[in-house]
């Protein structure tokens, strides 16, 4: 199986790349699951683009960069919003069915929202399920394509590199071994070009946003295949997902707030603008460690999102998914007020690249979630996500093309070896081990850190991954064990991240650094192979 491209992951990055690539190229695009599944297809809010033209690009900049509380990298967040506008225009094109609003201001006439950290309407969206939208629209267009091999139920396992081949000291990356899961086989995959677009983390802690899949399985192979990682601390926590005991992964959008939505106590007293002028538009970290603290100093469960003072026709033009979801769990969102709490949502730290994806292994790239491009800093501005998804999964293409007529001879590489294994007879391990690491990153390394906690998680990753490592040495691989062994793997990085920050800054809060150090900005917490 010899491929021009491998794309590991189809969610916005993935088949962004591969729709975009030139068409004599031959692709191989793998999924864990069905080709929609990923975090792209439950996206809610929109992805933001500058599109007012009384909105500006230099207003778009600067959000991104005070949202990123001082480590943006400047370059990559002008790269990414310059080529916003054209990104949604690519997405219009090829059919997402944007909402429109007669605006005289707006060409195309997208009707925007607006979400915390922007100072501007400018998220554009198809009513509230924009992934939903984007991903099937890219997913019906892949399917349509003669050059593009799709595998569904196959999960990448390693990246095949030269230097784990033969020690090579100039090392690149030529394919990967793939478990195809209903055959319960291993593959191999050579390629020419490889990439990691496997979106985020966020299934590390036991409260998430995200679907299962979320277990970062490219940031693990990345890092194992040689690339440095960073800012694995900076983990974003969504402050609005429904709270309820049979809720799971229930976010409601920001775009509820952006309309006017109001966060409030049980007794129906608001509290953001204690903390934050912008209130509940301020950015993320603000809003979600604002909760926590409420939370833990009030002895509650949840906090409540109230938009029942706007029209129950305005709430369910708005949001008529998030609507429906609340009422399956008894809540009338045009009603009343609906409980909710921080749960982790974002990865903003991966796989370091540059503008144009690449990574630090020759023939690796990276894109999407998963990558590290500088875009996000210290916490990611709402709908700047999928942005970064379009604008990177294109710059990758155009690399790939420029470097299309490069010489490859296709390598001789070993089969996957299976000779020293036999099937697990204690399969416990692997859901008790997930369910401790997901506990304990959530108390010890959470919203709110603090030294100790940390170094009570670190002692306990430390066992388990010797415990996971030796499993995965003896036993027959299975996806729960390839996804197991990374989720602990990326817990890792981000605990040594956030023990070698000692300041506050964004997403990362800890009790014993509780200000931000001004030397500190620009200093990204880069984790060598
Ligand atoms: P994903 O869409 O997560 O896709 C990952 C792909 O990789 C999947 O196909 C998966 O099967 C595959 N994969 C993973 N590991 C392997 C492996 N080992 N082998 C093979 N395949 C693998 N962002 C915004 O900008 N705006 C929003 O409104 C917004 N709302 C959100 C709402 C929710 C509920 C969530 C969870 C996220 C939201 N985000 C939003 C964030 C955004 O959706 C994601 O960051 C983005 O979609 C990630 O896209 P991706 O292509 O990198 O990865
Ligand atoms: C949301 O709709 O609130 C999610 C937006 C995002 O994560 O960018």
């Amino acid at each position: 199986m010899t491929y021009d491209v491998l794309i590991v992951g189809s969610g916005a990055a993935g088949l962004t790349l591969a729709l975009t690539l030139p068409k004599h190229l031959r692709i191989a695009v793998i999924s864990k699951s069905e080709l929609t599944e990923g975090s792209t297809l439950y996206a809610q809010g929109g992805i933001s683009a500058v599109l007012d033209n009384e909105d500006s690009i230099e207003s778009h900049i600067e959000d991104t960069l005070n949202a990123g509380a001082g480590l943006c990298n400047e370059e990559a967040v002008r790269f990414v919003v310059q080529n916003g506008p054209a990104a949604i225009r690519w997405l219009d094109e090829i059919g997402v069915p944007f909402t429109r609003e007669e605006n005289e201001s707006v060409p195309g006439n997208f009707h925007l929202t607006r979400e915390g950290g922007h100072s501007h309407r400018r998220v554009a969206h198809a009513e509230d399920a924009s992934g939903l939208a984007i991903e099937t629209t890219l997913a019906s267009a892949t399917r349509a394509h003669d050059n593009i091999d799709i595998f569904e139920h196959h999960i990448a396992i390693d990246f095949i590199t030269t230097r784990k081949l033969h020690d090579d000291e100039d090392n690149r990356c030529i394919g990967a071994y793939v478990l195809d899961i209903k055959q319960k086989k291993v593959k191999t995959i050579i390629a020419r070009f490889n990439v990691i677009a496997t979106g985020g983390a966020s299934k590390v802690y036991l409260y998430s946003s995200n679907p299962d899949g979320s277990s970062g399985d490219g940031i693990a192979m990345g890092q194992r295949a040689g690339c440095r990682v960073a800012n694995m601390e900076f983990m974003q926590f969504h402050p609005t997902c429904l709270f309820h005991p049979h809720a799971k992964s229930n976010l409601i959008t920001e775009a509820v707030r952006g309309e006017g939505g109001l966060l409030k106590l049980p007794d129906g007293t608001r509290f953001m603008d204690g903390y934050d002028e912008r209130a509940e538009l301020a950015p993320r970290d603000i809003v979600a460690r604002a909760i926590d603290n409420e939370m833990k100093t009030l002895g509650i469960n949840s906090v409540y999102l109230d938009i029942s003072h706007k029209p129950k026709a305005f709430i369910l033009d708005h949001f008529p998914n998030v609507y429906e979801m609340c009422q399956t769990f008894g809540y009338d969102l045009a009603e009343e007020p609906v409980p909710v709490v921080p749960a982790a949502h974002y990865t903003c730290g991966g796989v370091m690249t540059n503008l144009r994806g690449e990574t630090d292994v020759g023939n690796l790239y990276c894109i999407g979630e998963a990558s590290f491009t500088g875009l996000h800093g210290a916490n990611r501005m709402a709908s700047n996500s999928l942005l970064e998804c379009i604008v990177f999964g294109k710059a990758v293409s155009d690399d790939i093309e420029k470097r299309a007529n490069e010489p490859f001879s296709p390598p001789t590489i070993p089969e996957w070896d299976e000779s020293r294994v036999t099937d697990s007879d204690e399969r416990v391990v692997i859901n008790h081990n997930w369910d401790e690491i997901r506990r304990f990153m959530w108390d010890y390394v959470g919203i709110v850190r603090s030294t100790k906690r940390l170094e009570r998680a670190r002692n306990r990753i430390q066992l388990l991954r010797s415990e996971i490592d030796e499993y995965y040495s003896n036993f027959r691989i299975t996806s729960d064990l390839i996804e197991l062994r990374n989720l602990s793997l990326v817990a890792d990085l981000i605990i040594q991240s956030a023990m070698q920050r000692y300041e506050s800054r964004g997403l990362h809060y800890t009790l014993d650094y509780p200000n931000t150090d001004p030397t500190q900005s620009n200093s990204d917490t880069i984790l060598d192979h």
